[in-house]
């Protein structure tokens, strides 16, 4: 009896202390059509303004009513992970519009299951590598299926393998659980889809990637993480999917407002 009254008050315990993946659904749903019809309110009214943290784009604090959530973007293809530990989600928005090109990354953060922190990551024209073309072609026919239960990856191996990733940027020795193949879509540029594809490949030394934000799906087996990118703290996401430990997939998105982040002449497209 006392054993079984314990469980059910623990059940009940972690279940108000938890986010639930409909709850979470339903939040990013109302983002979703927010963006998509430029009027805020579905959202906002899911703000929990009493621990409001901010809304920021690419890092700044900015007021909603003046942000681009005010503009109806017409949304080609979006793709969410959602943490139930940490209350929190990430999707990818893709704009295939040859008039209002983007996309876009968001984290929503929650706390007594209303939201309280939005960053968003927002990347058009003239951001690193930036080709709409190329994130809508290739980022929705990656089978980002989710893992079977009994394959599932715990949330420690997964911030583990994207922290390998990113720490390799400053520390060479780094010992990254690369995939075989790993292939990564970076601002719009596809890697090898082949079978021997690595994401290995150009990561340049000396660029410290901090300010960390995670956002953790253990049934997508996928990590999101925003990021200040380099010395020059570029508002950044790096989204990793992972499959038995291994990087399968990374997406980056990379805002630095001046044409290919400043490097080369524009028509140098790799550091
Ligand atoms: C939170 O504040 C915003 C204005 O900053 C308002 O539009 C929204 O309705 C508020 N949300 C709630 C749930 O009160
Ligand atoms: C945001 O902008 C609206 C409309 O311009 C204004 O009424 C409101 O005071 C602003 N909020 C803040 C916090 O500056
Ligand atoms: C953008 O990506 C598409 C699809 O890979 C490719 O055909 C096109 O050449 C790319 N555009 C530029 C400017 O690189
Ligand atoms: C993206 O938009 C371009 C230009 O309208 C179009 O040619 C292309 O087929 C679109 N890509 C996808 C995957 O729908
Ligand atoms: C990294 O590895 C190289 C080659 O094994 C070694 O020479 C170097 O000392 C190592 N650097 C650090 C910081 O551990
Ligand atoms: C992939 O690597 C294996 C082992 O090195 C090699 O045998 C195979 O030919 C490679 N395949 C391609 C398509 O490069
Ligand atoms: C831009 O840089 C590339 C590679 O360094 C070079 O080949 C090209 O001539 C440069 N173009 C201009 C207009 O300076």
């Amino acid at each position: 009896m006392i054993p079984t009254l314990l469980a059910a008050a623990t059940l009940l315990a972690s279940s108000s202390a938890h986010c639930t993946r409909p709850q979470l659904i339903e939040a990013v749903n109302a983002y979703l059509t927010t963006q998509t019809t430029g009027q805020t309110a579905p959202f906002t009214s899911r703000f929990d303004n009493s621990t409001w943290l901010g809304y920021f784009e690419n890092s700044l604090k900015t007021n909603i009513s003046t942000s681009i959530l005010t503009t109806p973007l017409p949304i080609t293809f979006s793709r969410s992970i959602y943490d139930t530990t940490s209350c929190a989600t990430f999707t990818e928005v893709i704009v295939n519009s040859t008039s209002v090109p983007h996309v876009i990354g968001t984290q929503l953060r929650f706390t007594n299951h209303k939201i309280n922190k939005i960053d968003t990551i927002i990347t058009k024209p003239g951001d690193w590598l930036f080709n709409v073309t190329g994130y809508a072609l290739y980022s929705p026919r990656e089978p980002w299926t989710p893992i079977p239960t009994s394959s599932r990856d715990s949330r420690t191996t997964l911030k583990a393998a994207a922290d390998a990733y990113l720490d390799i940027f400053n520390s060479p020795n780094t010992t990254v659980p690369w995939g075989i193949p790993c292939v990564r879509l970076e601002g719009g540029l596809y890697g090898d889809e082949g079978p021997n594809g690595t994401c290995a490949g150009f990561i340049p030394t000396g660029v410290p990637i901090t300010n960390r934000r995670y956002v953790v799906d253990e049934e997508m087996g996928a990590v999101d993480v925003m990021v200040d990118f380099g010395a020059s703290r570029w508002p950044d996401s790096h989204e990793f999917r992972v499959e038995g430990g291994r990087l399968r997939y990374v997406h980056t998105l990379t805002h630095c407002g001046r044409a290919n982040c400043g490097v080369g002449n524009g028509t140098v497209l790799r550091v």
